[in-house]
């Protein structure tokens, strides 16, 4: 879900609004907003779908100085406008806006009704104002007093905007394992879930940490850190605004924006290589002093597409290094007793840095003694704080829901990590020529391919069926694939590893089904033949992402996206982008909302 505040002078509707709709990509099933007209009236104001039908209803002539909003993405309690956050308490006094689960909610809320309290919706969150209210009319404490007891209170995660119609000089925001910013600025001051909805207004943020509350009024922000006891002092971080604003550039959604931006990625993470090729020195790993030889076991946990990077860095790193390489969801994660050797490296993954399952994780292993290096996308995230060690994937920001330029980025990180542990254990040169020819190939392939891709969606977009098939390295790959093109066109589709089709999804196969084959010029190609031979004898129309002239794999395929015949190093980057770029065009020709697909979330923070 996402968070918006505003304190200050001004008329706080458009800024919430704005910093909404720059949270939508958190989460659009429903949206809200709370302010407190003249100084007197609490106005709340409630919608199912999108931040646009919020605008519809509103009087933009109201005045608040105050105000709190939200974008939903239901967890508990359907989607209805009675569920769209915010909530209050029985008088109409207070009003909430959550992100998190309240898992002692049900307890909660029993609680409440015997005292008399009436609910008007099926959340989690509702709880939050009757709680607060229960404290300061029954308890006679303040309701800063109030809110702080909120961290003894309420079990689970949460990310909390509060605000009093009585008061209506302060806003409270709360932190507990979901993320959380302040920014500050000049007689006005703002809070959000993430900050591109903040970098329209300031530079300066301060990231609450877990267990701290801020109380905001629009000339001053004041952390109170309850493991502490007190208020503390924090220093606002400068983030430059051109490194937080995201526009689409003239590009119509954000996702293919991400897509064509991937080479500039690559060659912004190439740029942190040193060029001595003696000692891989990469700007972001060279401080993490793990000792490479040492290590029996490497244990991957990630969740969603940041999964399917790290079980392509199993099969590479296998090729290479000295280790057995695991890799788990991290939901799977609760579920499993670890019985692993002492020298374990854990790496987890993640472009938000904020998946709870990942989060999760990554507290329980470090609780058991085991060092974690993490790769993240935003190093003020929660998981880039708790590793032990962090790779900053210097994707940029993210827009759309779909991962891509971020999903490159882990590709590519984890490829020169294996680089630069080699080199370490071995002390063998690395082809780095190899490397920086990468984003200029990707440029050139991306150009000169798109136009075909397009042509095989307009093909195949109104099947209702679709096989990713591949083997070895490349299975991590068509799991994204077909991922990518669940996510964003709604269409089924599996990712398959090629030699399993014959124990049961070739069941599926007719003419109505595609297959999309990798088969590259690789250890896997022959196989890869077989299996898809197997495909077409059941009539199954085949598209193959396959080496250029190749007779062979032509011959048998509908259409061949090909890969020209360079290094097989690589065709993995190219074919991923291949992937991406089927899987938006089939969505786009079917006229789904891309960079917000329905029911998903870019940052899961709920476990
Ligand atoms: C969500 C997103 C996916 C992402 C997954 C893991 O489901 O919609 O795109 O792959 O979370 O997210 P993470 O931030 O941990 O990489």
């Amino acid at each position: 879900c996402g968070i918006f505040g505003y304190i200050g002078n001004k008329n706080c509707i458009p800024f919430i609004i704005s910093g909404l709709e720059k949270l939508e990509y958190r989460g659009y099933d429903s949206a809200g907003m709370a302010y407190i007209r003249n100084d007197s009236v609490l106005e709340i104001k409630k919608v199912v779908g999108k931040v646009q039908n919020l605008k519809e209803i509103l009087d933009f002539s109201d005045f608040s100085k105050v105000g709190i909003g939200h974008t939903r993405w239901a967890t508990h309690g359907g989607i209805s406008v009675e569920n769209a956050h915010p909530h209050t308490d029985c008088k109409g006094n207070i009003v909430v806006v959550h992100n998190g689960i309240i898992e002692n909610y049900k307890e909660l809320k029993e609680l409440l009704i015997n005292k008399g309290h009436v609910f008007k919706s099926q959340t989690d969150t509702e709880v939050i104002p009757h709680l607060l209210e229960e404290m300061v009319d029954k308890e006679e404490i303040g309701l800063e007093e109030a809110v702080k007891e909120l961290f003894k209170k309420l079990e689970g995660a949460f990310a909390l905007l509060i605000m009093d119609k009585r008061n209506p000089n302060i806003l409270y925001a709360l932190r507990k394992q979901s993320p959380l910013i302040v920014g500050f600025g000049i007689g006005e001051n703002f809070i959000a879930s993430d900050i591109p909805a903040l970098g329209d207004y300031t530079d300066r943020f301060y990231y609450l940490k877990d267990n701290q509350m801020a109380k905001i009024s629009a000339n001053e922000i004041k952390v109170y850190d309850m493991g502490v006891g007190k208020y503390i002092g924090v220093e606002p971080i400068r983030i430059p605004q051109d490194r937080i604003r995201a526009e689409k550039n003239g590009y119509p959604h954000f996702m293919l924006k991400e897509i064509f931006e991937q080479p500039l990625v690559v060659r912004r993470i190439l740029s942190t290589v040193n060029k001595n090729r003696d000692e891989l020195q990469i700007e972001d790993i060279k401080s993490i002093d793990i000792s490479w030889e040492k290590i029996k076991k490497v244990f991957i946990v990630a969740c969603g597409t940041s999964y399917h990077a790290g079980y392509y860095a199993k099969f590479l790193w296998e090729e290479e290094l000295p280790y057995f390489i695991e890799v788990e969801l991290a939901s799977q994660m609760h579920h499993r007793n670890l019985r692993v050797p002492d020298e374990t490296l854990f790496i987890t993954i993640s472009q938000s840095g904020e998946t709870a399952d990942v989060i999760s994780t990554l507290r329980k292993v470090k609780e058991k003694g085991f060092k974690v290096l993490s790769l993240v996308n935003n190093p003020q995230s929660t998981v880039a704080r708790e590793s032990d060690y962090f790779i900053n994937l210097r994707a940029g920001i993210e827009i759309g829901v779909a991962a891509t330029k971020t999903f490159m980025a882990e590709l590519v990180y984890l490829g020169l990590l294996k680089e630069y542990v080699k080199n370490k254990l071995y002390k063998v040169k690395i082809d780095l020529d190899k490397w920086n020819m990468l984003p200029t190939y990707l440029e050139n392939y991306l150009s000169n391919i798109k136009d075909q891709v397009f042509e095989t969606a307009k093909k195949y977009y109104q099947k209702k069926n679709f096989l990713y098939l591949a083997r070895g390295r490349n299975f991590p790959l068509a799991l994204e694939g077909a991922l990518k093109l669940k996510e964003i066109s709604y269409i089924h589709a599996e990712g398959i590893p090629a030699g399993e089709m014959k124990h049961g999804p070739i069941a599926l196969l007719d003419p109505e089904t595609p297959v999309f084959g990798i088969a590259y010029k690789d250890d896997a190609y022959s196989k890869m033949i077989n299996n898809l031979e197997e495909a077409k004898a059941r009539r199954a129309p085949i598209i193959a992402i396959g080496n250029e002239k190749d007779k062979k794999l032509e011959n048998l395929v509908d259409d061949l996206i090909p890969v020209p015949n360079i290094d097989p190093f690589y065709y993995p980057y190219m074919g991923v982008m291949v992937l991406q770029l089927f899987a938006y065009y089939v969505a786009d020709l079917l006229g789904r909302e891309i960079d917000q697909p329905r029911n998903l979330a870019k940052s899961v923070t709920v476990e």
